[in-house]
């Protein structure tokens, strides 16, 4: 029997779900749906993302100590499993990125990567900024501003350690070339070309825990806990059981379809394919990057409170109405 492995993104659970989640997960349901028709070992994988300065500061907005990011987040993951039940979304697996078994994998990759040289340490000096969890150089930020959201940015100037991505950056090139379904669609794959023009700067991986400990601890070295998405990217392998059951992992890896929204496009079709690389694994076979729910000319987003709530709308107008209207 064909296999048919496809993923969501894991969302960040600093706030409840919005439409723009839902119409990712309606979207990979109605995929995963067809596959099955057709008679495909279909796996479909979802969860959420609970590491990082976003999660540890939403903790605190929310009137939780210090330390009880824990307790936090397992409030918030019930509320996407029950919109995702509500939407008949059909998933196989929900993955937490608090697992014990995600947190294994994610230690056996830096420690892989480790010893055979391909992160080192370095003082990093440049910005970060929370609400996209993303690292940007003097270069690329905009007088203290995200070049993606335009939100003001955090200055950084501490010892880090760095994955060598800048090793891989031809070879990522020559696979996005030879590889036409890789990224899709076509304009998204010319997007990631282009940024691929300029060098690749080395991906920093940790943050001090001095500053921020909500993460998963560098195997390495317990001054530092690994930088949230270099820990989510790894769910799409823990979840079927990297490293250690090896017989799952051959049956669905690669991945045949991560769909994703633009937002996190770099991440999937810049990074990923690259650790998995560094790790000796094949690239997933489709990265497919949709467009954004706007309101007021603004990306719809948990950080940003502009929400339209599915609950209220399902109410309103009905399951089946509401998947077919994010759909069409
Ligand atoms: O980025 N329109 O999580 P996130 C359409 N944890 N889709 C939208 C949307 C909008 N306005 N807003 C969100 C993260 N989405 C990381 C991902 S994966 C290893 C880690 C959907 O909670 C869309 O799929 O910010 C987008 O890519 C995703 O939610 C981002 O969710
Ligand atoms: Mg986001």
């Amino acid at each position: 029997m064909n296999k048919f492995y496809i993923t969501t993104p894991l969302y960040y659970v600093n706030s409840k779900p919005h439409i723009g989640h839902s119409y990712t997960n309606i979207a990979v349901d109605t995929v995963s749906r067809f596959y099955r028709m057709k008679g495909y070992d279909v796996f479909f994988m979802t969860g959420t993302d609970e590491h990082g300065e976003k999660i540890e500061k939403a903790t605190l907005a929310q009137g939780f100590k210090a330390g009880e990011e824990k307790r936090f987040v397992d409030d918030i993951v019930p509320v996407f499993k029950e919109l995702w039940q509500r939407l008949g979304i059909e998933y196989d697996h929900f993955i937490r990125t608090t697992n014990d078994d995600h947190i294994k994998a994610v230690q056996a990759v830096l420690d892989k990567l480790y010893k055979d040289g391909k992160i080192y340490k370095k003082i990093y000096k440049g910005w970060f900024c929370t609400p996209c969890e993303t690292f940007w150089s003097e270069a690329q930020s905009d007088d203290g501003f995200c070049p993606d959201c335009k939100r003001r940015l955090e200055k950084l100037d501490e010892e880090n350690y760095f994955f060598k991505i800048s090793e891989y950056q031809q070879w990522l090139i020559d696979h996005i070339n030879s590889n036409a379904d890789f990224i899709k669609p076509d304009f998204r794959r010319n997007e990631v070309l282009g940024f691929l023009r300029e060098p690749l700067q080395d991906l920093c991986i940790s943050r001090s825990k001095a500053r921020m400990s909500w993460g998963i601890e560098v195997p390495f070295d317990k001054n530092f806990v690994t930088y949230v998405w270099f820990d989510a990217l790894i769910n799409y392998i823990s979840g079927i059981g990297y490293p250690d059951d090896v017989s799952r992992m051959n049956k669905y890896w690669p991945a045949d379809f991560h769909i994703i929204g633009k937002d996190i496009l770099r991440h999937h079709a810049v990074y990923w394919p690259i650790m998995l690389h560094a790790l000796g694994l094949k690239a997933p076979r489709t990265i497919f990057a949709h467009g954004w729910w706007i309101v007021k000319g603004e990306k719809m987003s948990k950080s940003r409170g502009n929400i339209v709530d599915p609950v209220a709308l399902i109410d309103k107008y009905g399951i089946d109405t509401y998947r077919y209207f994010l759909l069409r």
